[in-house]
């Protein structure tokens, strides 16, 4: 077992509710669907089970609601190496959902309601104040609220502990925000959105995470789909390819991707190989359906990387 430091990861848990159909439902349309599963999601979980599976000492602040698919979603994260004490269970709410429509190319559309995810206060976050103050790294999301969200980063710059944001889904962010984060990873919408410059190209990408960096960040990495990522460390910049591999849903690779690159940075790999680490892991989810059932644990990942050598 490699010896790696504290992670906490602050995000959402989701019910997801997948159903593969041929192609999307257009408005006033019904259309029938093809396959039908219930699968752990939630982009907070997500990233915590590939960190969890894939290595990682980590906890994770979050919330579930008081119903039956909250009591079995905290027992799973327990049985992926999450310490789930910081998990709270909030009365009288239920747990938070995701509706997710795969088609036939692999891709997805996603509608959510937040349920317990929205009970994640600022207060929340104050309470677990000593889980992130103890870590060596925080990675969170935006399906928490904003002003927790602000709030954990405001306690981690404090006490020296690395912020991680993955800024999905999309939106625009408070400067104050952007200013206590060490390392972003959006994709190229959300780049987009975060920094006006549209990413179609690896020039654009350099555009991108430069006007990141002038916002106070160190580190940038850009995901690009299937081209790979863009890491801009201080403003150098190379993009480093993916794997390729057949795709069956997407649903969770960039999820995977976070966690498993905290694993491996947490690990004092050097950024390059831990992406290289992180596209692994991902390629591997892309390969299987679901958000949670996709994520490979280290033996698999490790495996993989030794068959492309
Ligand atoms: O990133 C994938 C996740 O987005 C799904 O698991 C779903 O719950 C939504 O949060």
């Amino acid at each position: 077992m490699n010896k790696t430091g504290r992670l906490a990861v602050l995000g959402s848990i989701n019910a997801d509710h997948i159903l593969n159909l041929t192609s999307f439902p257009r408005p006033g349309e019904t259309v029938i669907g093809k396959q039908y599963q219930i699968a752990f999601g939630g982009k907070g979980a997500n990233q915590a089970v590939a960190a969890g599976r894939s290595g990682a000492d980590i906890a994770f602040i979050a919330c579930v609601g008081d119903d039956d698919i909250g009591q079995r979603i905290r027992q799973q994260l327990a049985e992926d190496h999450i310490d789930i004490a910081p998990v709270e269970v909030i009365a009288g709410e239920s747990t938070g959902v995701a509706l997710i429509f795969v088609n036939d190319e692999g891709e997805n559309s996603i509608a959510i309601h937040a349920g317990a995810n929205a009970a994640l206060s600022p207060a929340l976050v104050e309470k677990q104040r000593k889980i992130v103050e103890n870590a060596d790294a925080l990675l969170m999301q935006l399906e928490s609220p904003l002003e927790s969200v602000l709030a954990a980063a405001k306690i981690a710059r404090q006490h020296q502990t690395k912020v991680i944001l993955n800024p999905a889904p999309a939106m625009p962010l408070p400067d104050e925000l952007l200013a206590l984060v060490d390392m972003i990873t959006p994709n190229e919408t959300e780049a987009e959105i975060l920094t006006g410059v549209a990413v179609a190209s690896d020039e654009d990408a350099a555009r991108a995470a430069s006007v990141l960096h002038d916002k106070g960040i160190h580190s940038v990495l850009i995901t690009l789909g299937s081209r790979g990522v863009w890491l801009s460390e201080a403003g150098k910049g190379e993009r480093i390819s993916g794997f390729k591999v057949q795709a069956v849903d997407t649903i969770a690779a960039g999820d995977t991707f976070n966690g498993a690159l905290m694993t491996a940075l947490l690990e004092g790999k050097p950024l390059p190989q831990a992406v290289r680490f992180a596209h692994a892991a991902a390629a591997i989810a892309v390969t299987r359906s679901g958000a949670q059932p996709s994520v490979p644990w280290r033996e698999e990942t490790d495996r993989f990387l030794q068959q492309q050598e």
